[in-house]
């Protein structure tokens, strides 16, 4: 079982986890700029900053945040922020347990990300669990409606039985 928990605040997590996330942030920031080639200037930043209007998801390796997903929930609609898991780390099911957390946990219709046309890995996770990407200049918009999908699922169950 993936170790993952929902975070409202930074107190939640010990001093080394806190910069464990920080971390990851700032490898997140950099895979931007050198992978995707978005200039953006590097900030300072503080784990309290990050979750400023924010809750984070994160997922746990004997006690070290090895991925994280900053998101918020905005009039019904679930918006994910920033997503990363460590190199290590991936393709063992962490991002997906990560989202179906949230999914479990939240309330909201619809969910949406935005993520670059290079993010072929986030792309292939999304889209698996449902999301609809449209295109607009070399970003990818993936958009999710809950009510939707709860049907169809429904309608495929009861094709099944
Ligand atoms: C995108 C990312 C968060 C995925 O995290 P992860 O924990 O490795 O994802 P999961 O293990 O839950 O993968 C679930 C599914 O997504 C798809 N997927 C994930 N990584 C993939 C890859 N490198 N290539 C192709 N498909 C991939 C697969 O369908 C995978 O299922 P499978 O392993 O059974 O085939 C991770 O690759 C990452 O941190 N990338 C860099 C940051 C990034 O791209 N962020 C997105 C916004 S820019």
């Amino acid at each position: 079982m993936i170790e993952a928990a929902i975070l409202k605040d930074s107190t939640e997590l010990t001093t080394d986890q806190q910069k464990q996330l920080l971390g990851l942030h700032y490898a997140f920031l950099n895979y931007q700029r050198s992978v995707l080639g978005v200039k953006i200037d590097v900030p300072e930043l503080t784990t309290a900053l990050l979750f400023r209007g924010n809750r984070i998801a994160v997922a746990l390796e004997a006690g070290r945040v090895v991925g994280y997903c900053i998101y918020r929930v905005i009039s019904g609609v679930l918006k994910l922020r920033t997503l990363f898991v460590a190199e290590e780390y991936r393709r063992s099911g962490k991002m997906t347990a990560l989202i179906e957390l949230i999914s479990a946990r939240e309330v909201y219709a619809n969910a949406q990300l935005t993520v670059h046309q290079k993010c072929r890995p986030a792309y292939n996770l999304f889209t698996r669990l449902g999301y609809v990407a449209s295109e607009l200049d070399g970003w990818l918009n993936l958009f999710f409606d809950r009510h939707a999908n709860l049907a169809n699922n429904k309608t495929t169950q009861s094709a099944v039985v």
